[in-house]
């Protein structure tokens, strides 16, 4: 049989950890050439999980060797899915534990529900997976503390699915301000309004469908009944599994910037007021309507959104306006627009006006990278800190609200609030039996 060199380097890793001797041969590692595929797996299969999946397989580097979910119905189509795009079967699993025993897997795709990103990420990098994991990077703060320690620890490539960091356009715009071209930048105003923000109808509880395992879809979140308002899709308004808008559409966003000033720590001070004004026949419990600020040392950053609407400010649903003494860039993943201040005493304007259109969703390219950095085990795009410093932030504004202490201090070393005992009891969750949260 011929032996290629990930298959020889496989089998000394393993005779390697028979023998008690450990090192940079891990079992599970990618140790292939850098032609070889990666085996690759995703764990939550229905919607952003299966593109993420996609967006690897139309790149021709990988097999798709596993998927794994708790709905049996929705895993055996994209079994079959996965068999008509690729000609190969991959195994289906019903529990991620299960296939992350597998030692021919190199890397997973997460795109489960919020609650679970922690848990799964953890146990991939002890396994020697490395990870691409979904926005936000977890459903709490302690959680993406949690994450970025195991990514250290286990040295694992760790990608969070906040796609623009890749997307050429948003690199475009992310050079314009870091060359000085709108002036100083000292203010990014960002909203993003929604109709799928105030949840669907309310619907009374229902007993659970034939084939899905909902008490590992709860996983470690509470026990409650089925209800379909709550479930595949539309978790994300309910504090057990998600924060609303602003930490589903907002973490994009924020993160850009976040990124204008390379700030991969939250912002020390967080203010927000919001609540659930309007659409009372809908189930949710996220806030319909917030505005945010978060003040950093030389700048500051707002949200705004009020769900069930769709229109907001330059004309666009959601966006950022960066603003500079010279200049401001308005941007979503249509195109930007670079709109120059006045000179009045000159009669010119400050800063070169541009209108540059963009192609919408960045996904490729940032499976790109992240293919890229696990063969090559460089940095990619958007690491669990860069992951953290957006999703603390955003969870931040959600325990402002919630608490009603509406402004927060941050305090880093500790990764705790310093002025409410309040906040910090929403820092750590609470995890259901048998679930324990990971301790790295
Ligand atoms: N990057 C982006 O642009 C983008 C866009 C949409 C969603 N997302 C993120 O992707 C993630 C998934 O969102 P979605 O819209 O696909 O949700 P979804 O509800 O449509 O899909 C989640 C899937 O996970 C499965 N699942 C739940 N628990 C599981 C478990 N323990 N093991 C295996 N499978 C399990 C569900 O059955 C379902 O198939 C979220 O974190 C979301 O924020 C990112």
């Amino acid at each position: 049989m011929k032996t290629n060199r990930r298959d020889f380097l496989r089998t000394t890793s393993l005779a390697a950890t028979a023998m008690g001797i450990s090192g940079p041969l891990k079992a599970s590692s990618f140790m292939g050439a850098p032609s070889d595929k990666l085996n690759v797996a995703l764990i939550g299969v229905r919607n952003m999980g299966f593109g993420i999946l996609e967006r690897h397989l139309e790149t021709g580097k990988v097999n798709c060797i596993g998927l794994c979910d708790v709905d049996k119905n929705l895993l055996e189509k994209r079994g079959q899915d996965v068999m008509k795009a690729t000609g190969q079967k991959p195994k289906l699993y019903g529990d991620f534990r299960n296939l992350l025993e597998n030692r021919d897997l190199d890397a997973v795709i997460i795109g489960t529900p919020d609650h679970w990103h922690c848990l799964q990420t953890v146990y991939a990098c002890e396994a020697g997976k490395d990870v691409y994991v979904e926005k936000p990077m977890a459903n709490s703060i302690a959680e993406c503390d949690i994450m970025v320690r195991a990514a250290k620890k286990y040295n694992r490539i760790v990608q969070v699915g906040q796609q623009q960091r890749s997307g050429a356009g948003w690199q475009a715009v992310n050079r314009i301000i870091r060359e000085g071209k709108i002036g100083k930048l000292r203010k990014v105003n960002i909203w993003g309004n929604f109709n799928y923000g105030v949840g669907q109808p309310k619907q009374p509880d229902q007993s659970v469908p034939e084939g899905v395992d909902f008490d590992m879809w709860l996983g470690p979140a509470p026990l409650r009944p089925f209800n379909p308002a709550r479930f595949h899709g539309s978790w994300r308004m309910f504090w057990d599994h998600g924060g609303g808008l602003v930490t589903d559409w907002g973490v994009h966003l924020i993160d850009m910037a976040f990124w204008a000033k390379d700030l991969v720590v939250p912002p020390e001070i967080t203010m927000a007021s919001g609540g659930n004004l309007s659409f009372e026949n809908n189930d949710h419990e996220t806030f319909d309507t917030m505005s945010v600020i978060w003040q950093h040392k030389d700048f500051m950053v707002t949200w705004e959104h009020t769900a069930g609407t769709q229109s907001g400010p330059w004309n666009k649903n959601y966006g950022l306006a960066f603003i500079g003494d010279l200049a401001t860039v308005v941007v979503n993943r249509e195109g930007y627009k670079v709109i120059p201040e006045w000179d009045g005493n000159k009669k010119e304007n400050k800063a070169e006006p541009l209108e540059v259109a963009m192609r919408g969703e960045n996904h490729g390219e940032h499976v790109a990278d992240f293919i890229d950095c696990v063969k090559s085990r460089k940095t990619p795009a958007c690491t669990p800190e860069k992951g953290r410093a957006v999703a603390v932030a955003a969870h931040a504004a959600n325990i402002a609200v919630r608490t009603g202490e509406n402004k927060l201090i941050w305090d880093e070393k500790s990764s705790r609030f310093s002025n409410s005992e309040k906040a910090n009891q929403m820092v750590v969750p609470v995890y259901r039996n048998p679930w324990t949260l990971p301790v790295i």
